[in-house]
């Protein structure tokens, strides 16, 4: 409801109004007066006076009706002033255009803005933006350029001037808009308030965000895995880079966060991370357009064959099937083509076709209920003409355009370009590149694919969350923010992870029994809240065949231990059994500070190392996401068994993964767990834990 009001308000005041036309409070009038905005306009100026033929209210207690919208364009000093006259007035919502808080470091006043909004029960938008603009209320709150194209597609940007630059871009790119707001510094409201709203929009049929940084991650995940159900959602995002986002930090006061975590809670969403602004405009212009293909595979009709390979190629990678059923192929194309054509898919016509061929060809795909969607290629050549071609182009599209997805690619000299500007100005998606072709339809097929899926149930998992939590409560208790080998092998056990059999010995005389018991070979580890990283310290022994290598190890790890931290209390030594050799993992879940418990699952050694081969997803998750993501991974093939190796036990893995996921969901004073190496045995036999490693937040009231 409280979004519906600013999208849809009964009256709307602009504090700051200026009869002034070079300032922000004029520009705003008059796109609110232009956009033909029905409801009631009343500028606030202590002068008085008129505006565009609207009277100025010196003040906002002057106007008699209910405002439900105030956009504020005042210097900073003086907004929270003006917030308070607004609370006393029962607006509703606060479009704050102003600059100069968080993003400049004044974070106090901010709050203070907020605080006293939510005090009258009112909402804010920004501050730090340009304005809403809403289709279904013909309002342009913006200072932008004016004249938008009212249609399908919702925009919701972070950057204020890349939104209003988007507006002209969206005139070019002829792509209408239902929607489009700056969110700036996201004070209060932010995009999961927003999606919300338009999710339920019935003018809204897909959505483009800016996004800088993620404040509320946990919450934007939930609601952006609902919307993507129903609406196609597109994502840019920025501050990959170091520098970048530390660029974001100052544009907008945004903490860009990982971009490996975004990158992977978008998938898990279902949103599509576009990579520039051009393919996300490329993306958004066909998703709001296009009908969902009724089945998985494509046809590509073509009269030149590199263009065919090329698109072929593209369809492999934007995973767009291939229809492949010769017999119905040779049927389906048999009287249309011309006879020396190939009806193998990619359908060459080749360059000696005419123009008729080639509509008669395309028109035999689209009514052929087999075929769920056509990739149209053409390179210019001197049996068509070129203006015929464009009508029949623009015949073939009326006739199936609600029906069946249809791409098409033109290559050729100035008459194409020229064809290509037509047909595109009229909305026909027509691409000059094959790639862009292809990979528009290829996102409308993970849209599909998105929408065929449910949002996938909250399994519940039984874990003795009380029992671990009285782990992590000792060692807190104890001034650590680590839990020792023998915690954490406790809350292991817990969780049902396999760890290897392990004795802690107080001395050599126990580390020999222990090994013994324990059976050779062993390993060896030192136990001391002194000493984490124990490999640096010269605290662990692999290996160990005898009882001979057990007490030479016993005094190398004692000497090494105490050369290195000679303060050190020493708790004994950790006799470990010695793992057989399986696939190394990495399963992590830590605390993010976008999206709040995430969980982490790679591959070990090199490919976590090196290749940075790691798949994230927002926490608590069932079986199936963690299959998912573990299939992200660009080393799985290795799992399924490369050579002849067997398939490896990837539902243990999952099973890992789902219960580390739930405890760190469940337990947030835990800030990182890392099973490091989990190893993976073939299909059926399991995994086991050798080493897991938990870190808790600090105890309340320690820094
Ligand atoms: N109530 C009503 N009117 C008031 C009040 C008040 N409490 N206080 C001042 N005014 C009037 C002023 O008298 C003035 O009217 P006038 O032209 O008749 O004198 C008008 O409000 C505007 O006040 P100014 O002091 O002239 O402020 P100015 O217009 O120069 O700047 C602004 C205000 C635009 C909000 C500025 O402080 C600002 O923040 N600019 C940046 C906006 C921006 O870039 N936003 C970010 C997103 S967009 C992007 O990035 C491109």
């Amino acid at each position: 409801m409280e979004m519906r009001s600013l999208f849809e308000p009964r009256a709307i005041a602009v504090i700051g109004a200026s009869a002034n036309p070079e300032k922000i409070g004029y520009r705003i009038v008059e796109n609110i007066v232009r956009s033909g905005y029905p409801g009631g306009v009343f500028p606030i100026n202590p002068r008085g006076g008129e505006i565009l033929g609207l009277r100025v209210c010196a003040t906002l207690a002057e106007v008699e009706e209910q405002v439900d919208v105030a956009v504020i364009a005042i210097p900073a000093g003086r907004v929270l002033d003006a917030v308070e006259a607004c609370g006393v007035k029962g607006v509703k919502n606060l479009v704050i255009i102003t600059s100069g808080f968080s993003e400049v470091g004044n974070l106090e006043t901010e709050r203070q803005i907020v605080r006293a909004a939510r005090e009258h029960g009112m909402r804010v938008l920004g501050p730090n933006i340009f304005g809403v603009y809403s289709a279904k209320s013909s309002l342009d709150a913006t200072f932008g350029p004016g004249g938008i194209t009212p249609g399908p597609v919702a925009i919701i940007t972070q950057s204020g001037a890349l939104g209003i630059a988007m507006i002209g871009k969206t005139a070019t790119e002829s792509v209408g808009l239902s929607a489009l707001v700056s969110v700036g510094n996201k004070a209060d409201i932010d995009e999961a308030d927003l999606l919300e709203y338009l999710a339920t929009d019935d003018r809204t049929r897909a959505i483009l965000m800016y996004v800088e940084g993620v404040k509320h991650g946990d919450r934007l995940q939930r609601t952006l895995a609902e919307v993507t159900c129903r609406k196609p959602v597109v994502v840019i995002k920025s501050g990959r880079s170091k520098r970048g986002s530390m660029a974001a930090a100052s544009h907008t006061g945004s903490l860009a966060g990982a971009d490996e975590v975004f990158d992977s809670v978008m998938r898990q969403c279902g949103v599509l991370r576009a990579e520039s602004i051009q393919e996300a405009f490329t993306w958004i212009r066909y998703l709001a357009s296009t009908p969902l293909p009724p089945g998985d595979e494509a046809v590509i009709v073509t009269n030149g064959g590199g263009i065919g390979v090329m698109a072929t190629d593209a369809c492999e990678k934007h995973g767009v099937a291939l229809y492949d059923d010769q017999a119905v192929l040779v049927e389906t194309f048999s009287g249309v083509m011309p006879d020396f054509g190939s009806s193998k898919n990619p359908v060459d016509l080749t360059g000696q076709a005419t123009a008729e061929d080639y509509a008669r060809s395309l028109d035999a795909v689209l009514a052929e209920d087999r075929m769920h969607a056509a990739i149209a290629l053409y390179c210019e050549t001197a049996l068509f003409d070129t203006e015929q071609f464009a009508g029949l182009l623009r015949k073939v599209y009326a006739r199936y355009r609600r029906r069946k997805p249809i791409v098409f690619s033109l290559f050729g000299g100035e008459r194409i370009e020229a064809v290509i500007r037509d047909l595109r100005g009229e909305g026909i998606p027509v691409f000059g590149d094959v790639y862009e072709a292809v990979s528009s339809l290829g996102a409308l097929y993970r849209v599909r694919r998105r929408m065929r899926q449910r949002v996938e149930a909250q399994e519940t998992v039984e874990l003795p969350i009380a029992e671990i939590r009285r782990v992590l409560e000792a060692a807190r208790a104890d001034g650590r923010t680590f839990l020792l080998a023998p915690e954490a092998a406790q809350v292991a056990a817990y969780l049902g992870l396999d760890m290897p059999k392990s004795i802690l010995a107080g001395n050599l005389d126990e580390a020999i029994r222990a090994a013994g018991e324990v059976g050779y070979p062993v390993a060896m580890k030192i136990v001391s809240k002194d000493i984490v990283h124990k490999s640096d310290a010269g605290g662990v022994a692999l290996g160990l065949e005898n009882e001979d290598e057990v007490i030479d190890a016993y005094q190398a790890i004692l000497r090494s231990c105490r050369a290195h931290v000679p303060d050190a209390v020493v708790d004994g030594i950790e006799v470990v059994e010695m793992v057989c050799p399986g696939v190394e993992t990495i399963v992590g879940a830590r605390q993010d500070p976008s999206f709040g418990p995430v969980v982490m699952f790679g591959l070990g050694g090199i490919y976590v190392e090196v290749m940075k081969d790691v798949a994230f997803r927002a926490a608590p998750i069932g079986r199936s996401t963690a299959r998912e993501m573990i299939s992200d991974l660009r080393s799985y093939p290795l799992l399924l068994g490369v050579r002849g190796e067997r398939r490896k036990d990837i539902d243990a893995i999952a099973d890992v993964v789902v219960k580390l996921s739930h405890l760190i969901d469940r337990c947030r004073d835990i800030a990182d767990i890392e099973v490091n190496p989990l190893i993976v045995y073939d299909h059926g036999q399991g995994t086991r834990t050798v080493d897991m490693r938990i870190l808790t937040k600090q105890p309340k009231g320690v820094s």
